[in-house]
C-alpha cells in the first residue's frame, strides 16, 4: 500500500526583523510583557512598501522545498496551499502559486483552516495519495499577517504575536511495506468559537460589502481575539488530541521522538510539556524568532527541527499537533521512511 512520505521541506521568512522593541516604538507594550506572555522575541514582517503576498513568500519556500526533493515544479500533481491571508479575495494564492511556478494546469486548492492550515493539508495530500488522485504533492503553509494588523494600542495582544512566513513540504505516495508516513490523523472543528479569534471585515454577509462611510480603522477590519479563552481551550484540547492520535496509532508517548506543536505561545507549548510530563527538549519551539506564522508554523517548525537534525531520519516519529482559529485543532503522527 502506499505511504505519504514528506521527501523534503523548505522555508522563507522576509528579511526585515522587526523587535518587541520596534513595537514598544508605535503601541503601548513592552519587550518585558511579550517576552514573558508569549515568549517572543522578535518576528518577521514583509517590507510595508513593497508588494507581497502569501503567494510570494510560498513560492520562495516552495522553490527551496522543490530543489531539496530534486523535484521540477512539472513533477508536481497537486497543489494544497493553506493561508488565512491570501494576497487578493479571490482567486486563492494555490493558484497564484501555480502560475508562479510556471505551471498552468496542475490543480490547486486553498484550505482556511489557519492554524490548523498544515494539519488539514497533511491529512487531504495523503488522502488524495491513498486514493490514487495524485502522487507528488507540493503542500505549502504561508501567511502576510503584517499588513492586516491593528498596528495601534487597541490591537496589541493580537498584532505582537504575528509574524510572516512561508513554509513547503513535497510529499510523495510510496509503495512499501514499512509502518511508515501517516500513521494516524485526529482532525477537529467547532464552529461556536469563531467569533473568539476572527477578522470580520470585508464580509459578504453585508447588503453592501464594502460598507458606506466605514473608517479604515474601524476595529472591523482588524483580527480579533479572545486570548485567554483560545489559551484555555488550547491547553485541554491539545493533550486530549494528542492521546486521540496515539491510540488510533496503537502507540505509547514514549514512542515519539519529537512534539512539533503550532507555534502559538511558548507558555501553551511549555504548558502542554508539563502535562504530557515529558522534558522540555521533546518538544520543538521556534516562536522566539518567527512569533506566530499560523499556517506555516508547524512546516517552518519542521523544516528547522531537520536541520537542525531533531528529525528527519528514517523511523524517526513526530507528532504535529495545534489549535487555532475556528476554532480548529488536530494532531498527525508521521514517521519518516
Ligand atoms: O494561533 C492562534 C491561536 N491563538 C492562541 O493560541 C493565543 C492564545 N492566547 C494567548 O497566547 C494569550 O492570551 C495572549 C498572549 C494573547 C495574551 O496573554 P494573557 O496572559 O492571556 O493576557 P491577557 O489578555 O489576560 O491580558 C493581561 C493584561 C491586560 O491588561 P489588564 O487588563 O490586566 O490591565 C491586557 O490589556 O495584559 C494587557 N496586554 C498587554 N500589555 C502589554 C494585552 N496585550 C498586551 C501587550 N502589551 N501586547
Amino acid at each position: 500500500m502506499k505511504k505519504s512520505v514528506i521527501q523534503s521541506t523548505g522555508m522563507f521568512v522576509p528579511p526585515n526583523i522587526v523587535t518587541n522593541h520596534d513595537l514598544e516604538g508605535f503601541m503601548d507594550t513592552s519587550d518585558e510583557w511579550i517576552r514573558k506572555r508569549t515568549g517572543i522575541e522578535q518576528r518577521h514582517w514583509i517590507d510595508s512598501d513593497k508588494v507581497t503576498g502569501a503567494s510570494d513568500l510560498g513560492f520562495e519556500a516552495a522553490k527551496r522545498a522543490l530543489d531539496q526533493a530534486g523535484w521540477t515544479p512539472e513533477d508536481i500533481d497537486f497543489i494544497i496551499f493553506a493561508t488565512l491571508s491570501p494576497d487578493i479575495m479571490f482567486p486563492g494564492p494555490g493558484c497564484l502559486l501555480q502560475a508562479k511556478l510556471g505551471l498552468d494546469s496542475t490543480p490547486a486548492l486553498d484550505i482556511r483552516q489557519q492554524c490548523t492550515g498544515f494539519l488539514y493539508g497533511l491529512a487531504t495530500a495523503d488522502a488524495y495519495i491513498k486514493t490514487g488522485l495524485a502522487n507528488r504533492v507540493l503542500l505549502v503553509g504561508s501567511e502576510v499577517h503584517s499588513s492586516g494588523l491593528d498596528k495601534s494600542t487597541r490591537g496589541r495582544d493580537v498584532t505582537v504575536i504575528f509574524g510572516d512566513g512561508a513554509a513547503a513540504v513535497c510529499i510523495e505516495g510510496v509503495e512499501t511495506q514499512a509502518d511508515a508516513g501517516l500513521l494516524a490523523t485526529s482532525l477537529h472543528a467547532d464552529g461556536n468559537y469563531a467569533e473568539a479569534l476572527m477578522t470580520e471585515l470585508p464580509a459578504s454577509k453585508f447588503p453592501q460589502r464594502m460598507i458606506p462611510g466605514l473608517d479604515i480603522d474601524d476595529a472591523r477590519y482588524y483580527p480579533v481575539m479572545d486570548g485567554p479563552a483560545i489559551f484555555k481551550k488550547a491547553v485541554k484540547m491539545l493533550p486530549k488530541v494528542i492521546n486521540e492520535s496515539l491510540e488510533k496509532a496503537g502507540m505509547d508517548l514514549d514512542q515519539i521522538d519529537l512534539i512539533i506543536p503550532h507555534q502559538a505561545n511558548l507558555r501553551i507549548n511549555q504548558a502542554l510539556g508539563q502535562y504530557l510530563k515529558i522534558s522540555d527538549d521533546k518538544i520543538f519551539h521556534n516562536i522566539q524568532k518567527y512569533g506566530n506564522t499560523t499556517a506555516a508554523s508547524i512546516p517552518l517548525a519542521l523544516h528547522e527541527a531537520v536541520e537542525q537534525g531533531r528529525t528527519g531520519k528514517s523511523g524517526d516519529t513526530v507528532l504535529f499537533v495545534g489549535l487555532g482559529a475556528g476554532l480548529t485543532w488536530g494532531s498527525i503522527i508521521y514517521r519518516y521512511l
